[in-house]
């Protein structure tokens, strides 16, 4: 049971709410996010949506990666994806935090953690860059299995990016679960109608921010 004495999060006075979603490809992130966005904002909420790797020039060079058009070494990839997230996280997301806004992500530090130790890269690395990044008010992980999920990026895409095979995904997924534990994810079942999704997904959040006390238009109490 919470105790109603506990400050309400680790920086009582902080601004904004960082809101994170993460899951494997094709699990429903950008559809949720739309969702998402649309039901805070017809709530009052000012809402800013972002996503990573972010549209900053070293998350236009990941993509390229990601697309197959440039190679580099997975621990260098790892690496680029902390780079444009401490270039995100300064240009982007603390300004709108700081504006008292609701910054919703689409993937986080938790894609880099999960993708990269499936992929082979040193656990303890990329944990230890970890440490100097915020960690989100909320994150939700969106479970969806492996095959789900490759079914639905074939359907709308003939080309497969660098992760988008079922043996990787499913390692992905695994390791998400892991993580969702350790890190307090609201776990989200995403194989179920979209609408579905959304609902589950605006009930959690909803009932955080009644949590937090973070009404539209107010401070954090
Ligand atoms: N609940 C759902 N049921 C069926 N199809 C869905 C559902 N949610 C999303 N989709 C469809 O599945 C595809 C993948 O969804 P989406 O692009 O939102 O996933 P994503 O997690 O953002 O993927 P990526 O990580 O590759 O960006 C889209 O074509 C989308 O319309
Ligand atoms: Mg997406």
């Amino acid at each position: 049971m919470q105790d109603d004495s506990a400050p309400k999060r680790e920086k009582p006075n902080e601004k904004g709410l960082f809101i994170v979603l993460e899951g494997i490809d094709g699990s429903g992130k950008t559809t949720i996010m739309k969702n998402l966005e649309r039901y805070l904002c017809d709530r009052g909420y000012t809402v800013y949506s972002t996503k990573e790797p972010s549209s900053g020039d070293a998350g236009l060079f990941i993509r390229s990666v990601l697309r197959k058009e440039k190679v580099v070494s997975q621990r260098a990839l790892q690496l680029l994806f902390w780079a444009d997230r401490a270039d995100h996280i300064d240009r982007e997301v603390e300004p709108h935090l700081a504006n008292n806004e609701i910054v919703i992500s689409d993937r986080y530090m938790f894609s880099t953690i999960a993708y990269g130790t499936s992929s082979g890269v040193k656990k303890e690395m990329l944990y230890d860059i970890l440490k100097y990044f915020r960690i989100p008010d909320l994150t939700l992980y969106i479970d969806i299995p492996a095959e789900v999920a490759l079914h639905r990026i074939n359907h709308n895409r003939k080309e497969a990016e660098l992760f988008e095979r079922e043996s990787v995904l499913k390692a992905v997924r695994d390791k998400y679960l892991e993580l969702s534990k350790a890190f307090n994810f609201r776990v989200i079942n995403g194989d179920k109608p979209e609408e579905e999704v959304s609902k589950s997904v605006q009930r959690t959040v909803q009932g955080f921010l009644e949590e937090m006390s973070f009404g539209a238009g107010q401070e954090i109490v």
